[in-house]
């Protein structure tokens, strides 16, 4: 039977003034709580006394599940490491990433092409074909905030890993992938860097209008999808922060690629209102189909520029520096090269009048720049405000001071193939520090991670590498 509720005695005015009192007391605490969380902005924890550098790294506690390989993963993985994230990389047992073997300099060790691409993680073989592999994988998948893989279209699911079955195992994993294409007639094909360079129209839009498609030095489809997949990482990270749970992030090489060729696209649609203007062929009398085309050297915005031999050239391969005639700067350009005159002749004074002649322009410019060495004509313009581009060949960079010091190109020991170039991370916070860590060796922390990571038992342990999944097949099993 319910309790008869006590009658509340009434409080003495005494009382209930202390009491309102001590009310108020705490109202105002509560107040001025709530107002200085105000006061550092939407419940952020108040700002950091420590000096910069000392609060951890941007992605301190954020652990990844690095199921990537060759370039464009591996890209998105090691920006996320050099951030802070604790990076697993789950590799073949005996085998690991590809790429470990591919264009060995130096016998016996990792190649350049693994060792810079991933830098700062820890490395675990796991064969996940087999159950107690998949048992790790799944604890991993547990543990982990991020999944990353980029293996060919299905590879994922036929190991059973499909994204319901590792939302059911972690509802707030992230699942981030990156494919050659994206839905379409294409999704199943496998891809290399090249083959999106080409399928993202950047091929057809690079190279002279009179050659073949080229494709380019800088690694848009491998890497710049990893950027691509990266930023989707850290976005999703940041909304789960609100919604608490996982999302997929899916990244196709092709999109990223068309993202970085976007301009090509632009043009693409004002070919309907005429010809490009800023493109040599204009100049040339040269008719445009019906496709953005090839645009050589041209520069890609509305200022005509062209790449110019300097003192060396053509002996020297990289004796040649890209030249802008920026409208602004006309005068000075004139000055320069010593054509006082063009300034106010009125067949050259305006962009329009110069448009017709541009190659006889640069023709011009270039016996100037052929005078002195690329550096020197780097002075020269830079002093009265012409922007140029001296064309740096690699053993340039990897000499270059600035470079070093703003850690950008940064000297790794690595306990096999001892010192190495490489580049470290281009993007810089203040808070978050980027040191760059030589790449693990193939299954250097399967341990410490089965252990620290997962807290496996030593019987759980062995039981699990008594299961042949974490090692090689032995030779024999391997015939068979
Ligand atoms: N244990 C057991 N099997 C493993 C494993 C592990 N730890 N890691 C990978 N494998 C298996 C995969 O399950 C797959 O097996 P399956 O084909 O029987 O399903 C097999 O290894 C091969 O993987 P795959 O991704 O097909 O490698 P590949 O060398 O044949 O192809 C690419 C390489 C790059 C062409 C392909 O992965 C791809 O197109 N990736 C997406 C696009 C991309 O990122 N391309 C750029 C790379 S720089």
């Amino acid at each position: 039977m319910a309790k008869k509720a006590k009658r509340q005695k009434p409080k003495s005015r005494t009382a209930a003034r202390k009491s309102s009192r001590k009310m108020g007391k705490l109202a105002a605490k509560k107040s001025t709580k709530k107002s200085a969380k105000q006061s550092n902005g939407n419940g952020l924890p108040k700002p950091s006394s420590k000096p910069y550098g000392q609060n951890g790294k941007a992605l301190t506690g954020v652990r990844i599940l690095d199921f990537t390989h060759v370039q464009s993963g591996p890209t998105c993985t090691q920006l996320l490491a050099w951030f802070g994230a604790d990076v697993i990389k789950v590799e073949r047992p005996g085998v690991g990433d590809i790429t470990r073997g591919q264009l060995v300099d130096v016998k016996g060790a990792d190649s350049l092409y693994f060792t810079m691409l991933n830098h700062n993680k820890r490395s675990i073989t796991i064969d996940s074909k087999n159950p107690q592999g998949m048992r790790v994988l799944e604890a991993l998948i547990k543990k982990c905030d991020v999944l990353v893989e980029n293996f060919a279209p299905g590879a994922l699911d036929r190991m059973g890993l499909t994204w319901q079955r590792i939302n059911k195992i972690n509802p707030r994993i992230i699942v981030a992938s990156i494919k050659g294409f994206g839905p379409g007639p294409y999704e199943d094909c496998k891809v290399y860097e090249n083959v999106a360079q080409c399928a993202g129209g950047s091929a057809s839009t690079t190279g002279f209008r009179d050659g073949p498609p080229l494709v380019t030095g800088a690694q848009i489809g491998d890497s710049g999808t990893g950027l691509h997949l990266a930023l989707g990482i850290v976005s999703a990270l940041y909304q789960r922060t609100r919604s608490g749970r996982g999302q997929k992030v899916d990244v196709a090489m092709q999109d990223g690629v068309l993202n970085l060729c976007r301009v090509k696209l632009r043009d693409q649609q004002r070919l309907k209102a005429g010809p490009l203007t800023e493109y040599s062929q204009y100049g040339e009398g040269v008719a445009f189909g019906d496709a953005t085309p090839r645009a050589g050297n041209d520069s890609g915005g509305g200022q005509p520029g062209w790449i110019l031999k300097c003192k060396g050239a053509p002996e020297d391969p990289n004796a040649y520096i890209y030249f802008i005639t920026q409208a602004p700067v006309w005068g000075p350009i004139c000055d320069l090269i010593g054509e006082p005159t063009w300034k106010t002749d009125p067949e050259y004074a305006t962009p329009r009048a110069r448009l017709p002649k541009l190659k006889a322009i640069f023709a011009r410019i270039e016996s100037w720049t052929l005078t002195k060495t690329k550096f020197e004509v780097m002075e020269a313009c830079n002093a009265v405000d012409i922007p140029v581009g001296p064309i740096l060949s690699m053993k340039e960079i990897a000499a270059e001071p600035s470079l070093r010091k703003s850690r950008t190109v940064v000297e790794v020991d690595h306990p096999t193939r001892g010192k190495y170039l490489s580049v470290g991370n281009p993007i810089k916070l203040s808070d978050s520090i980027s040191e760059v860590r030589r790449s693990p060796l193939l299954g250097e922390h399967t341990d410490e991670i089965l252990t620290d990571v997962l807290g496996f038992a030593a019987k759980d342990v062995a039981e699990i590498k008594n299961s042949g999944a974490l090692s090689a097949p032995k030779k024999e099993e391997k015939a068979a």
